[in-house]
């Protein structure tokens, strides 16, 4: 693993002008934050030795080099599910490869179904920990002590500092914010109405199919993570109503400005 990961990056390093410390995944919500980054180095992920590669149609495969918020940054457009049939393994590349490549804190966004009966469609949920119902863990197999310990600790998955800061970001542009846990599921069905039930009972506000291996591999690795939720549909305890991807897609295209107006603030503050 050790020596894929420096292939990796020297090959990385030797298209990019850029060193930035901060990397992000444009998941669900913030994909338009593309758009902002401003003097783009692009490399496709197919160009990449050793990375995975998207199975999703029309899915951008890219790692995005360039500046947001004055900020240098690594963002990755198409990312990777567990769904889609990967070994998790395979879903720790792109941030062991962030992680050598000088990147010291994780930004990642995602959709999710919300439990908690304060949420609407549409609502913004920052991250404050997290439930791994995947009965998979990224880290199984061989350690390489090299990337991080053996047994790491997650008492504080999703950096206290940066959340404060987060908070304080989306106070200040008025836009109303949750906090809350995420519990992650390999999908990709959506929950039935007793596996919601049981999400919310075990202490979780959202549900969604992403995000846990990439934060457990970044601390692993020793970065700072931030994550916010998008809520695109409703599990509550009395009532479940249906969902499709298409509704998830909707919700989350109409929230998607005032994520982005965060991160940019944040970026900026960082
Ligand atoms: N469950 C799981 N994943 C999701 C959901 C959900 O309700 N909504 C968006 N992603």
């Amino acid at each position: 693993m050790l020596q894929k990961i420096q292939e990796t990056t020297k090959f990385i390093q030797g298209k990019t002008k850029y060193s930035p410390k901060i990397g992000i995944i444009l998941g669900t919500g913030l994909g338009g934050l593309v758009n902002d980054i401003e003097n783009q180095e692009v490399i496709e992920y197919k160009d990449i030795p050793n990375f995975p590669v998207s199975t999703v149609k029309g899915h951008h495969g890219r790692l995005i080099f360039g500046t947001l918020g004055g900020k240098e940054v690594l963002a990755m457009q198409g990312r990777f599910h567990f769904y889609e049939g990967y070994e998790m393994q395979l879903l720790a590349i792109p941030i062991r490869v962030m992680k050598f490549l000088g990147i010291e804190q994780l930004i990642v966004s995602n959709a999710a179904g919300g439990m908690n009966p304060d949420f609407k469609v549409g609502d913004i949920m920052f991250i404050n920990d997290h439930i791994n119902l995947m009965s998979n863990n990224p880290l199984m197999g061989p350690n390489d002590d090299e990337i991080g310990p053996r047994f790491p600790d997650m008492g504080e998955p999703y950096d206290h500092t940066t959340l404060a800061l987060a908070k304080e970001i989306a106070a200040g542009l008025n836009i109303p914010v949750h906090e809350g846990v995420y519990a992650a599921v390999t999908g990709p069905t959506f929950e039935t109405p007793a596996e919601y039930r049981f999400i919310r009972i075990i202490g979780a506000d959202a549900v969604g199919m992403s995000t846990v291996p990439e934060v457990i591999v970044a601390r692993h690795a020793g970065m700072k993570c931030f994550a916010l939720s998008v809520i695109t549909d409703l599990g509550g305890m009395d009532e479940v109503v249906p969902v499709s991807h298409e509704e998830v897609i909707e919700a989350a295209n109409k929230s998607e400005p005032l994520m982005t107006a965060i991160i940019k603030g944040l970026l900026a503050k960082l």
